[in-house]
């Protein structure tokens, strides 16, 4: 932390930026509309010292709860508070200011996720940039990452934060492992999941269980073929008509075989059969999805017989033919797996003996139902 940081934290009492702190709303209103009288830049700030050292004092009352709090992260705070004392004009601090009494007063949020935009400063976590470089798999709780082929929680917690509210469905017609209905537990939505494999719907639905859900939502499997399955009795028997979200994650191709069954997608004949199967699960979903809301497809691309075979691309045109249009192309990187870190130098090798470039990337294509 520099000393700015340091003198903006410390009378609050807060030790990391991690920490929340609560706030009483209307003293702050009190402090702020105070600030907002005042005429020229000096006073501004004094009022605004002044309004953090009665978040000081507050914080160390008692009465920490209750509809007059509001909540802030430690770090969201300060950056309003040094956008304020830090602003070269007086007309730049008021326009903060204002903008921090938005944000204590009221929450403004749009009909697709719960992300209160008068607070967007609050969500550094949630990630708005198409280059997703993720590092460190989530290996918390119920994600004990068993399965070969699965994703990183990190992409349906993305998806599922940015695309859905408290208490939407969510559906994954390759559930695998079940990486997302653990994520919709957590994050308090209702989660459908259809595989194929029967042994993996059971493995699966013993971990789900271990994790608690939030806000007593529903999650259910269905072992079943998404490509001829109606998702619409999926949804029904569990009482909703609706999903809010989709998520995608097919075989790449016959990257991984999952196993034995015609059925899956892993031995689709060729390229061509394997992306009109995508298309068919695609078209499924669509059936079952609200109008304007969102489907993410987790796809790599393949290399046979010296050719890079672009999967990601021919499934996100197939897709955008079946009444969906494209929202974003997120390009994420892929993780090294023990094997491939192991042969790293092997691939090097190949690289430059072959012409190609070693695989370091995903596609997380964004789609949204018209
Ligand atoms: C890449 S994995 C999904 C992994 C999952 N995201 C996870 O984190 O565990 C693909 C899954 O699709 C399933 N699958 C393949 N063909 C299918 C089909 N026709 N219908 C339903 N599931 C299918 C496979 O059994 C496999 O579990």
């Amino acid at each position: 932390m520099d000393g700015i940081e340091d003198s903006l934290l410390f009378p609050i009492g807060l030790s990391t930026r991690s920490e929340l702190l609560t706030i009483d709303r209307e003293s702050a209103k009190q402090y702020l509309e105070n600030a907002l009288q005042s005429e020229d830049i000096g006073s501004v700030r004094s009022a605004v010292y002044q309004f953090v050292e009665e978040c000081s004092r507050s914080r160390s009352g008692k009465d920490k709860k209750g509809n007059g709090k509001v909540t802030f992260p430690a770090r969201s705070f300060e950056k309003h508070i040094r956008h304020i004392v830090e602003a070269h004009g007086i007309k730049r601090a008021k326009y903060y200011i204002v903008r921090l009494l938005k944000a204590i007063e009221t929450s403004r949020t749009t009909s697709i996720n719960d992300i209160n935009l008068n607070r967007w400063q609050d969500y550094d976590g949630i990630i708005t940039d198409s280059l997703w470089m993720l590092d460190k798999r989530d290996t918390s709780g119920a994600h004990v990452g068993w399965y070969w082929g699965n994703f990183v929680p990190q992409i349906p917690n993305q998806l599922i934060q940015r695309y859905t509210k408290k208490g939407d469905w969510v559906i994954d017609p390759f559930l695998g492992s079940g990486t997302t209905l653990i994520e919709c537990r957590r994050l308090g939505r209702n989660g459908i999941g259809v595989d194929l494999n029967a042994e993996v719907c059971r493995k699966a639905e013993a971990l789900i269980a271990t994790e608690r859900p939030r806000d007593d939502v529903r999650t259910a499997l269905f072992n079943a073929d998404s490509v001829t399955a109606d998702f619409g009795e999926f949804l029904k028997a569990c009482g909703t008509r609706r999903a809010h979200l989709a998520i995608l994650h097919p075989p790449y191709h016959d990257i991984i075989k999952f196993s034995d069954s015609s059925a899956d997608l892993s031995n689709a004949k060729d390229v061509t059969t394997f992306v009109s199967l995508v298309g068919d699960v695609a078209d499924n979903v669509r059936n079952v999805l609200a109008r304007r809301r969102y489907m993410g497809i987790v796809i790599g691309d393949k290399y046979s017989r010296g050719e890079w075979i672009p999967l990601g691309f021919y499934v996100m045109q197939e897709v955008m033919k079946r009444g969906f249009s494209l929202k974003s192309i997120v390009v994420k990187n892929f993780g090294e797996t023990r094997g491939k870190r192991n042969q790293k130098g092997l691939w090097r090798y190949r690289a430059l003996v072959g012409g190609f470039y070693v695989f370091k990337h995903e596609y997380i294509l964004i789609f949204r139902k018209e």
